[in-house]
């Protein structure tokens, strides 16, 4: 299973990576974390981004598509964070036929801002393995702890009230034209990500297993 988990900043792709990876048995790749990993290391990769990512806007498109084309060998992914716009969505096409790959589904998660921004403000994540919690909906067994790998819970840089309005903003007016696009494809589920983190999986899966059964029913 190929697919892509688009959202806005907020609407929990990362939380439904994470699960769908673990269910699935399929691998996930973040860009944002992919990204972080370069700031956090201080390579040079990661000097060019991180003035775009503390900005909250995207980064240029042929940076990303060498993350991208790097990642992305073989099939049974969910890719969480790419595309962020039309270009991004035209150049995966183009690696994807390049490397006979094909897309299954896109899952776009539907948020309200005001939930999204709430969630924003209690995220805390373990820069060290990545994992991720929230104050109140998910919070670790001790306070400012990470329960996998015992490392300090830290703010994301990009979690500032006035960069989450940007993030937000750019969600708009470059990323939700997705939406139409991968509706024209017949290729998105829409999930109402407003819910808990456990009944948006469940959506998520039930929508998965009902294309399962068309594409066995259609012989594809
Ligand atoms: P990225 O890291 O992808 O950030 P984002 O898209 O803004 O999304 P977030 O990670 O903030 O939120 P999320 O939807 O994953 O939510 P999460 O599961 O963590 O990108 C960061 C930056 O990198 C961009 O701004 C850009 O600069 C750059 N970049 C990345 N990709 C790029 C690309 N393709 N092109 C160019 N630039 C790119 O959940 C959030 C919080 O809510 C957590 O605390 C979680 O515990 C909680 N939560 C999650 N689900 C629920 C739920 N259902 N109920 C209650 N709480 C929940």
């Amino acid at each position: 299973m190929n697919l892509i988990l688009l959202g806005a900043p907020g609407s929990g792709k990362g939380t439904q990576a994470k699960f769908l990876a673990e269910h699935y048995k399929i691998k996930k790749i973040v860009v944002g974390d992919i990204l972080r990993e370069e700031v956090k290391n201080n390579t040079p990769l990661g000097k060019v981004v991180s003035e775009y990512m503390n900005k909250g806007v995207l980064v240029p498109d042929n940076i990303i598509i060498k993350v991208i084309q790097e990642k992305l060998n073989s099939s049974g992914f969910i890719l969480d964070g790419f595309p962020r716009n039309l270009v991004q969505a035209k150049m995966l096409e183009e690696i994807l036929k390049e490397k006979a790959l094909s897309l299954d589904r896109v899952i776009y998660l539907k948020v309200n801002e005001e939930k999204a921004v709430e969630r924003l403000s209690g995220r805390r994540v373990c820069k060290n393995c990545g994992a991720i919690y929230h104050i109140v909906n998910m919070p670790p067994q001790k306070e400012g702890i990470c329960d996998k790998c015992g490392e300090k819970l830290m703010i994301r840089d990009d979690d500032r009230e006035e960069t989450v309005k940007k993030r937000w903003q750019v969600f708009r007016r470059e990323t939700s034209s997705l939406i139409d696009h991968y509706l024209k494809d017949s290729k998105l589920l829409e999930v109402d990500a407003n819910k808990s983190k456990e009944e948006v999986f469940s959506e998520i899966k039930k929508a998965l297993n009902s294309y399962g059964k068309d594409k066995d029913s259609s012989g594809n």
